[in-house]
């Protein structure tokens, strides 16, 4: 039986990463049924809905989605979809492999990295709570539950330990941010507890990302609260190609949707520049979550072999194909 998905193409690049997604998960053989429904800026300035009705309920039938980008209007306008989605379908964690790629030059060529992100999805500064005090003076208020903390710290640990993992390391400023950090970090303590054959350690977050940087083999699964997560994650697909290979998923108990770490690029919007491969690795774990295990490698080797071979790359990554030419090359290495 065909899997039932929900399509979100997005915006921006959205829109040509998702029809290469598309066209690459066709040329595996899964069977797959589209319920493809429209979230865009576009849309959204038009309705005046945030987030419109059908997506949600698509969803919420379907369990599954694949998403592009969405827009979110910086400094004003309406609030994030992305986030809004995220709360509304409780999709608790973010997880984002960062992965090398043999094949793919970068700054970090010496060192081949393999580490997963499990980022707080819901709550933090997230929370949309801001607040002008008197004129010129504005609050934004940081939320951190035990609820939230917890579930992204079992999230993480499972993980590490199904995936015989050895260390998971929690990123935090508990040291200035001490009651919610703390809190966050408690509950991170608390989780280690259960899994004593798993090293836990804690990092301070600005003290992190210089160690991403100066020595980012000694990382394994990394659990941050929200904001961190965003940051570090964007950081971290920085050491092994860009944000056009960074592939990500939210996760929830009910509902999964798979969505690059990358936004809308609208730098390159249209042009045929972007690189789908982040959303085709997200592919890779929607197979796998779909339990298609032997599609989802045979996907992954598929993209490992273009890069590997170095021709049919698109601009982000040193090559002159265009986002189509690069599909074309997926897809002939799946079918070859
Ligand atoms: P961005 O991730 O869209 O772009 C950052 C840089 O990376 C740009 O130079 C872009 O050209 C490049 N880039 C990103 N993805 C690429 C790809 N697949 N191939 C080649 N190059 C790629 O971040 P930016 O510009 O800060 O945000 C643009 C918009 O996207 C904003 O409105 C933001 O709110 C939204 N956004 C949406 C997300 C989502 O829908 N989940 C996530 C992040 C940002
Ligand atoms: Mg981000």
């Amino acid at each position: 039986m065909a899997h039932r998905i929900t399509l979100i193409a997005g915006d921006g690049i959205g829109p040509e990463v998702a029809e290469a997604a598309v066209r690459v998960l066709e040329a595996t053989g899964v069977a797959i049924e589209w319920d493809r429904v429209e979230l865009s800026a576009d849309r959204i300035r038009a309705t005046g809905e945030s987030l419109p009705a059908d997506v949600v309920a698509s969803i919420e039938r379907t369990k599954v989605g694949l998403k592009g980008p969405v827009t979110t209007p910086v400094g004003g306008g309406f609030q994030s979809v992305n986030v809004a989605l995220r709360k509304k379908l409780d999709l608790y964690a973010n997880v984002r492999p960062v992965k090398s790629m043999p094949g793919l030059h970068t700054r970090f060529d010496d060192v081949a990295l393999d580490m997963v992100i499990f980022r707080e999805n819901t709550e933090d500064l997230y929370s949309g709570l801001e607040h002008e005090v008197v004129p010129d003076v504005i609050t934004s208020i940081k939320v951190i539950t035990r609820t939230a903390s917890t579930r992204i710290a079992r999230a993480a640990f499972r993980y590490a330990s199904r995936h015989l993992r050895k260390r998971v390391t929690a990123i935090h400023k508990a040291n200035i941010m001490k009651l919610a950090d703390g809190l966050f970090l408690r509950c991170c303590r608390e989780i280690a507890a259960d899994y004593p054959h798993l090293i836990y350690n804690e990092l301070i977050v600005d003290n992190a990302s210089m160690q991403l940087v100066t020595r980012p083999e000694q990382f394994d699964i990394l659990v941050l609260p929200n904001l961190y997560g965003d940051i570090l994650s964007d950081l971290a697909a920085g050491l092994v190609g860009g944000l056009g290979v960074a592939a990500g998923a939210n996760l929830g108990d009910q509902h999964a949707v798979f969505e690059s770490v990358h936004g809308s690029a609208p730098d390159i919007a249209g042009q045929g520049k972007a690189n789908p491969t982040a959303l085709l690795r997200s592919s890779v774990m929607m197979l796998d979550h779909l339990k298609e295990t032997a599609a989802a490698r045979r996907l992954d080797e598929a993209i490992a072999r273009v890069y590997a071979k170095g021709d049919g790359l698109t601009p982000d990554v040193g090559g002159t194909a265009t986002t189509g030419q690069f599909t074309e090359a997926v897809i002939r290495e799946l079918k070859g």
